[in-house]
């Protein structure tokens, strides 16, 4: 490969791993959040939500190529962005400096904290074979009991601040990357904007670890058996 290709081939993967961090990683987290903070309105609403996402067909063909292929390239290059990154918010000590290193650091805050996640979540219910109706209590059982411990309370409020933040900030570097933002004054208002969408983000994360630490409610299957 040529020099000129090989920087093309490096634009291009760069561009996609911008855009798969908004869709549909980003949109994911948004849904994510949103329909687990259902469960601050009532458990039944949330066993609802749980039902019709694991009645889905094909639900773990979905779940391989719009999820985790996405989550698997943009991690690997993130981790890869990471090592060759060039860290000065010691030397320059300007707040886009920080954010530069932070949105380094929360990166692989999350890529820990959703290991942890899906190895006590996605992970036993596929083993176990708990599939559609009969996810949910599973599911509910175990995020009781996460929320019973101060151990599980602390791991979730730093996976939620750093997705979210990751998030919030991410998007400002999307709008960088692809030509959207142009102009200090529209970068600077566009940064406090996304700073706001991942601060609802984060009071919707951590309203639902409140929920479910002071109110763990068990539930048996909305519908017995398979049909
Ligand atoms: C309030 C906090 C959260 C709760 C209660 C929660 C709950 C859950 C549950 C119950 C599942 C299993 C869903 C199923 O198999 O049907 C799940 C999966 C998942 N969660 Fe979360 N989650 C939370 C925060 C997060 C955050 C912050 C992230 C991102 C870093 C995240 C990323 C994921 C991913 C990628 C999956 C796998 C989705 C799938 O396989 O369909 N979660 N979560």
């Amino acid at each position: 490969m040529g020099a000129i290709q090989r920087d093309q081939a490096h634009f291009l993967l760069l561009k996609i791993h911008s855009l798969t961090g908004l869709i549909p990683i980003g949109l994911f987290l948004v849904f994510h959040l949103a329909i687990n903070s259902l469960r601050t309105v009532g458990v039944f609403p949330y066993q609802l939500s749980i039902d019709v996402i694991n009645n889905l067909p094909f639900l773990i063909w979905i779940e391989i190529f719009v999820l985790y292929i996405p989550i698997l390239f943009h991690s690997v290059m993130g981790f890869y962005l990471t090592s060759i990154a060039k860290y000065n918010p010691m030397r320059y000590r300007y707040p886009r400096n920080w954010l530069y290193t932070l949105q380094r650091l929360s990166g692989g805050i999350v890529f820990v904290f959703l290991v942890y996640h899906m190895g006590t979540t996605v992970a036993p219910k596929l083993w176990f074979g708990y599939h559609e109706f009969q996810a949910a209590p599973f599911l509910i059982g175990v995020m009781n009991e996460e929320f019973q411990g101060w151990t599980g309370r602390i791991i979730y409020l730093i996976g939620i601040v750093a997705a979210t933040f990751h998030f919030g900030n991410g998007l400002w570097g999307f709008c960088i990357s692809w030509g959207l933002i142009v102009g200090p004054k529209a970068q600077r208002n566009a940064g406090i904007a996304f700073m706001l969408v991942g601060l609802v983000l984060t009071i919707m994360g951590l309203a639902t670890v409140l929920e479910f630490s002071l109110n763990p409610v068990p539930v048996a299957p909305t519908k017995a058996g398979g049909l």
